[in-house]
C-alpha cells in the first residue's frame, strides 16, 4: 500500500522540501490533503526519521512524471540555467559538478535529482580528481551517506567506491572497443586498471591467454580483486607502480594505458616490454587541434626505445572547452 507523511497543512512545503532532499519525494503521486494535514507521498518509511507520522493513503498518481531534475530543484530562478545537464552515473550513485554559485542549494539538488531518478541512492559532488592516485574528492549532499555502489557494464558488475577509487563510466564503449580487437590467446597488460574495467571486459569478452592489471591505489586493487572474483573471470592484479613492475610483467601484444595527464612518460617502459605486432592504447588530454603533436610525442619515445611504431588517434571525448581526450593506438611494427 503506498504510504504518506501526515504533516500539519502550515507545515507542508518546507517538509516537503526536506522529503526531496532527503531523495524520498514520491513523484509519481500527488500530494493529498487530510483535514487540517497534508498527505505527502514518500517511497520508504524512512521519511519518518523527520519526525511526522507515516499513514497509508491512496494518492491520485501524476500522469507525466518529472524526469528533468533542472525543473525540480529549488534553486533561484536566475542559476537554474546553470544547472548541469549532464552528470555521471556510476551503479546507484550520481556524481555531479556544480558551479561554486549553485553549492549553497547543493542539497536541493541532489534532493531533486534523486526525485527525477528514483533509482539513485545518493548523489554526490564532484569537487575534482586530485593526485597520483586521481581519487575524486566528493561530497555527498543527498541520500544514502555511502558511497560504495556496484555499476553494471556489458554484463559486468564492477564494485566501485568513487570516494577511494578512479573510475569512468563514460569509457564503457571504448572498453568494448579494446576487447573486440583482443584476438585469441594475446597477452594483455594494463597499466593502470583502477577497480579493473578494462581487463575485466577483455577477460570476459575475449580469450587473452594473460591478462595481468596493476595499479598503484592499494583501495582499488582490493577491489579489483573483488571484481574479479564476482565476474569469474582471470586476471592477475598487481598492486605497485607500474613503471617498476611493467619490467617483471610478461612480453605483452597489448597495453591498456588509461592515465590520461602522463600516461605519454610510461610509453617507452611499455613499449619496451611488447612483441612486435603489438598495440598500446593510450589515452592523453590535449588541446583539440594539437592531437598531431601527439602522434609526434609518441613517435619520439618509440625513437627513445628502439623501435618504430605506426600511430593513430581519436578523437574519444570532451575533456574542457578547449581540449579533449584522445585515443591513440600505438603499434609496434619492428624494433631496430
Ligand atoms: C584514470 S585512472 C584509470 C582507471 C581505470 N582504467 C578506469 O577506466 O576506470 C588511472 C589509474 O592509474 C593509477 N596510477 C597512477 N599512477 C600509477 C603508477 N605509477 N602505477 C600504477 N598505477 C598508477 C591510479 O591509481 C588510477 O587508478
Amino acid at each position: 500500500v503506498p504510504i504518506c507523511l501526515k504533516v500539519p497543512r502550515g507545515e507542508g512545503e518546507p517538509v516537503r522540501k526536506k522529503v526531496m532532499e532527503a531523495g524520498l519525494l514520491d513523484l509519481g503521486r500527488r500530494i493529498g490533503r487530510d483535514g487540517v494535514h497534508v498527505l505527502i507521498p514518500v517511497t520508504s518509511p524512512e521519511a519518518a526519521s523527520l519526525g511526522y507520522e507515516i499513514v497509508e493513503a491512496e494518492l491520485p498518481s501524476r500522469e507525466v512524471r518529472e524526469t528533468d531534475y533542472r525543473k525540480l530543484a529549488d534553486v533561484p530562478e536566475d542559476l537554474r540555467e546553470a544547472l548541469p545537464s549532464s552528470f555521471d552515473i556510476i551503479g546507484d550513485v550520481a556524481v555531479i559538478k556544480l558551479s561554486d554559485e549553485l553549492m549553497p542549494f547543493a542539497g536541493s539538488v541532489g534532493g531533486a535529482l534523486m526525485a527525477a531518478l528514483p533509482r539513485l541512492k545518493t548523489v554526490a559532488v564532484d569537487k575534482g580528481v586530485r593526485g597520483e592516485l586521481r581519487i575524486r574528492e566528493i561530497e555527498v549532499v543527498a541520500g544514502r551517506a555511502s558511497t560504495l555502489t556496484t555499476h553494471l557494464e556489458h554484463g559486468a558488475r564492477l564494485e566501485v567506491d568513487p570516494a577511494l577509487e578512479y573510475f569512468n563510466p563514460r569509457l564503457s564503449t571504448e572498453r568494448m572497443r579494446i576487447a573486440s580487437l583482443v584476438r585469441d590467446g594475446e597477452v594483455v597488460v594494463d597499466m593502470f586498471a583502477g577497480v579493473g574495467p578494462f581487463a575485466i571486459a577483455i577477460a570476459k569478452h575475449a580469450r587473452p591467454s594473460r591478462v595481468v592489471a596493476m595499479d598503484l591505489n592499494e583501495d582499488a586493487v582490493a577491489r579489483m580483486r573483488r571484481n574479479i572474483a564476482l565476474n569469474k573471470v582471470e586476471v592477475e592484479a598487481w598492486q605497485g607502480d607500474s613503471r617498476e613492475l611493467i619490467r617483471s610483467a610478461p612480453l605483452a601484444d597489448r597495453v591498456v594505458m588509461n592515465l590520461p595527464h602522463s600516461a605519454m612518460d610510461f610509453l617507452g617502459d611499455a613499449l619496451a616490454r611488447m612483441n612486435a605486432g603489438g598495440t598500446a592504447h593510450l589515452y592523453a588530454i590535449c588541446d583539440r587541434g594539437d592531437a598531431d603533436g601527439l602522434t609526434g610525442q609518441a613517435a619520439q619515445c618509440a625513437r627513445d626505445a628502439g623501435v618504430r611504431v605506426s600511430t593513430t588517434v581519436q578523437e574519444l571525448k570532451t575533456y574542457s572547452p578547449s581540449s579533449s581526450m584522445y585515443a591513440l593506438d600505438v603499434r609496434l611494427l619492428e624494433r631496430l
